[in-house]
């Protein structure tokens, strides 16, 4: 679930570009929620969690976002850092990203309706789960 996916692009540099994706096709998941956060000074670390059920894609369509994905036996490092490019984070995943450019903006399409309930927001929780088998394979990467 967790890997980069680069858009198709229609365009050329006199017009601009255009880039799409799609439900079940590009992704492998049901759009219900798209939410995006935007205006966050550089330096900025935000995420530090991760989701019992819910599956995301992550794309940054101006600026660069560093990611950094943990599945609690390994991590991994992703550059959002061109329109082109998304990144899928599934379930099980404890996630951190960075604002690396002034104005980046994070934009996120997500399998499931806003419920809190879904976070692990405690570190130690996010483990603990990891280690009961919580995800069995299903957030490794
Ligand atoms: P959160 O997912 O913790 O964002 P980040 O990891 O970027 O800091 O959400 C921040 C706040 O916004 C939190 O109080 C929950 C609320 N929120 C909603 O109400 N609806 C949503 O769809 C999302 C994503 C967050």
């Amino acid at each position: 679930m967790n890997k980069r996916i680069s858009f198709k692009k229609i365009g050329n540099e006199s017009i601009g570009f255009l880039s799409f994706f799609e439900a079940n096709k590009d992704i492998p998941f049901e759009i219900k929620r798209i939410y995006y956060t935007y205006n966050v000074p550089i330096g900025t670390k935000r995420g530090m969690h991760a989701h019992k059920e819910l599956n995301q894609f992550l794309w940054c369509p101006y600026g660069i976002i560093k990611v950094v994905l943990d599945n609690g036996c390994e991590k991994k490092e992703f550059l959002l850092d061109s329109p082109e490019k998304g990144l899928l984070v599934g379930k099980g995943i404890w996630h951190e990203m960075y604002w690396l450019e002034e104005n980046s903006v994070l934009c996120v399409a997500a399998s499931d309706y806003y419920n809190e309930k879904d976070y692990i927001r405690d570190y130690d929780e996010f483990l603990k789960l990891v280690k009961e088998g919580y995800w069995k394979d299903e957030n490794k990467f």
